[in-house]
């Protein structure tokens, strides 16, 4: 496996495979654990060669606290990397891929302040921004991403659609400990009380779920459902919303096209880390 330190031996080892090569390219902030492990599980049959990047992105932390206490594991990323057959991987430092004088960002749109974007302003244009530096220097004929961060599958594969990107985005299903807890590289910051008390959101969830097959078609409704799951929780509910998955808007019973799926996503703050999930409700 190649480590590619910085831009110039990114572009080198880029250069040695042509346009008929499939390169996969797995974008992360390290930290890696067992969903991860599946994106490159995914990727590594369908690619000739498999490219991993680990880079803890400043522009899309709002709170500095939070980026200070982002979990580092390189040592152990890289040898998970190794045993999951990646064969390079790009590690670079902020001022690589900020060089200095760097001030041009992307724009997320309306769907990019709603959510998670409303509980961490500035987020998703922090996201994206590193996210197109990636594919521009990666070039990956395939980029993988996990479906428990649905807002950010959103705004990526509509980037790549708005911005005429020459790649395919391959949405990966978000991979749960057997009680349901979401793998998330932040549930490593939980107290073994919090890591119980985060089960609320996949509990909330799952009664917005049981509530919709059950008939129940008013968002609103399903909403509150999921919001009074917090009434008792010491976790801090960010946002509860049903969202039509193709427009990532607000659900709307008498405005949702035929054919669009509903979404319900969970954010909220537990023992200081922010913690996100949703799940596929279905079609209304
Ligand atoms: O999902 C993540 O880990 C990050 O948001 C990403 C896509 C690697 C961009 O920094």
């Amino acid at each position: 496996m190649e480590l590619l330190n910085n831009h110039a031996e990114l572009r080198t080892w880029r250069q040695q495979f042509s346009s008929d090569h499939k390169v996969g390219l797995v974008p992360t902030m390290g930290a890696l654990h067992k969903a991860h492990a599946t994106l490159f599980l995914t990727a590594r049959p369908a690619c000739d060669q498999l490219l991993a990047s680990v880079f803890i992105n400043p522009l899309q932390f709002e709170r500095t606290d939070d980026l200070k206490a982002y979990p580092r594991t390189l040592e152990e990323d890289l040898e998970m990397l190794e045993n999951l057959g990646v064969d390079a991987v790009y590690l670079p430092t902020p001022e690589d891929m900020y060089p200095a004088g760097f001030a041009t960002s992307i724009d997320p749109g309306e769907s990019g302040v709603q959510f998670e974007g409303a509980a961490r302003p500035g987020h998703f244009a922090g996201v994206l921004t590193v996210v197109l530096k990636l594919f521009q220097r990666c070039r990956p004929t395939t980029a993988y991403f996990g479906q428990k961060d649905a807002q950010q599958l959103f705004l990526v594969q509509r980037m790549v659609r708005d911005l005429d990107l020459p790649l395919t985005v391959q949405a990966c299903p978000t991979l749960r400990e057997d009680d349901g807890l979401a793998f998330s590289s932040r549930n490593a910051r939980l107290s073994a009380a919090g890591r119980q008390q985060a089960l609320v959101l996949h509990r909330a969830l799952t009664i917005a779920q049981d509530a919709f097959q059950a008939g129940e078609r008013d968002p609103r409704h399903l909403e509150a459902k999921m919001r009074e799951c917090f009434t008792d929780s010491p976790a801090k509910l960010a946002y509860a919303d049903v969202v039509d998955e193709i427009t990532f808007k607000s659900a709307n019973a008498s405005e949702t096209p035929a054919g669009h799926a509903w979404r319900a996503l969970i954010g909220a703050r537990l023992e200081g880390v922010h913690l996100l999930d949703n799940l596929p409700l279905g079609n209304p």
